[in-house]
């Protein structure tokens, strides 16, 4: 006898709907299939044998852990096609699962470290983001700096990317990922300020290891429009009132936090008590081919663990698109199409 799972109902009707994917690194989405043969065409030599010796090293006791292997990922691209092929990839990933719009982060010093300049990144990310326009799916993309790297090389970083922001209509802004521990925001105050002062979007990953000070500084010092992760503000009560009262969104990533180690149980996480507690929060994928789903996995892992019900998915769901960087007509078309498929769908 074999016995087939089921899937719940909710679940189903969650991974039909349309949503935004606010929390997503592209270099995360590089599958080993696509590493390897990346690593082929382009002859760079692999510290893994096989697809199977790399997948079986994505066994992750922290943050660092994952970025290690992570970094020795993206080496393989060099090329715009490189770039293309990969975002192109993800994007297929996220038709698929009725992601209709998609705010992408890069990471240029991990390629312009290793000579590949700048022009070259976005130029493959962006060819593929408009092919995928015209597949249906929307986007933009954010720069992010590496927070392990220096505040000066962040400048020359912002500097360098300066022309592309004017060249490129899709890019809208700057964000802070890497290495949290010991990497406060406020190293970055300066850099954030040059890309206020410019009309950017601001973001940062801030309460995924560190603690709530580090979410305090992305917003104070940072003065950024989401955080990312965010999930240690559950930690300070008067942080997740201000969270609430300013609608100020968390992009939350449920299989990351897991694969990462912030929970050692999915049944642990915080988002249903941040959700209760009237904070804007986001389900998204971060390093989907790392962490072991794209979104609609995400949003199955967490509404499985956590009994979340209807009323609760269709929130996240919509604040997905109210925490996104579109104008108010493109948000209330999308906040509509969302409201004639709940409504109309069955859980
Ligand atoms: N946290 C910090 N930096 C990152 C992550 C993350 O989850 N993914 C890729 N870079
Ligand atoms: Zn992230």
């Amino acid at each position: 006898m074999t016995i087939t799972p089921t899937i719940s109902p909710l679940v189903l009707k969650a991974a039909r709907a349309p949503k935004a994917e606010l929390h997503i690194h592209i270099e995360g989405s590089l599958e080993p299939e696509l590493i390897f043969a990346l690593a082929q065409r382009n002859h760079v030599e692999l510290a893994y044998a096989s697809i199977e010796a790399l997948r079986a090293a994505y066994a992750f006791t922290d943050l660092q852990s994952f970025l290690d292997i992570y970094y020795a990922g993206a080496s393989v691209l060099l090329t715009e096609q490189d770039f293309y092929d990969m975002t192109m990839a993800y994007c297929e990933r996220a038709l698929a699962d009725n992601v209709v719009h998609t705010e992408i982060f890069f990471d240029p010093q991990t390629h312009t470290e290793r000579g590949v300049p700048i022009e070259t990144v976005v130029a493959g990310i962006d060819r593929a983001l408009a092919d995928a326009e015209k597949r249906g799916l929307t986007s933009k993309l954010i720069l992010c700096f590496l927070r392990h790297l220096s505040e000066a090389d962040a400048l020359a970083t912002f500097d360098a990317a300066l022309p592309l922001f004017a060249r490129y209509p899709r890019m809208i802004g700057v964000g802070l990922d890497s290495s949290e521990r010991g990497h406060p925001p406020s190293k970055f105050e300066r850099v954030f300020a040059k890309a206020r002062a410019q009309g950017l979007k601001l973001v940062a990953h801030a309460g995924e290891e560190g603690p709530p000070a580090y979410i305090y500084e992305a917003l104070d010092l940072l003065k950024v429009d989401r955080v990312d992760h965010g999930v240690r503000s559950i930690e300070d009560k008067a942080l997740v009132t201000r969270l609430a009262d300013t609608r100020v969104a968390l992009t939350v990533c449920p299989l990351s936090n897991l694969k990462l180690c912030v929970f050692d149980d999915m049944t642990k996480h915080t988002l249903k008590k941040l959700l209760d507690e009237g904070v804007a929060v986001t389900v998204n994928s971060d390093d989907p081919a790392y962490f072991g789903g794209y979104v609609n996995e995400n949003f199955s892992a967490i509404i499985t663990a956590l009994q979340l019900d209807d009323q609760e998915v269709y929130t996240i769901l919509r604040n997905s698109f109210e925490a996104s960087f579109v104008t108010p007509e493109e948000r209330a078309a999308l906040i509509a199409k969302l409201d004639r498929y709940w409504s109309g769908a069955v859980a």
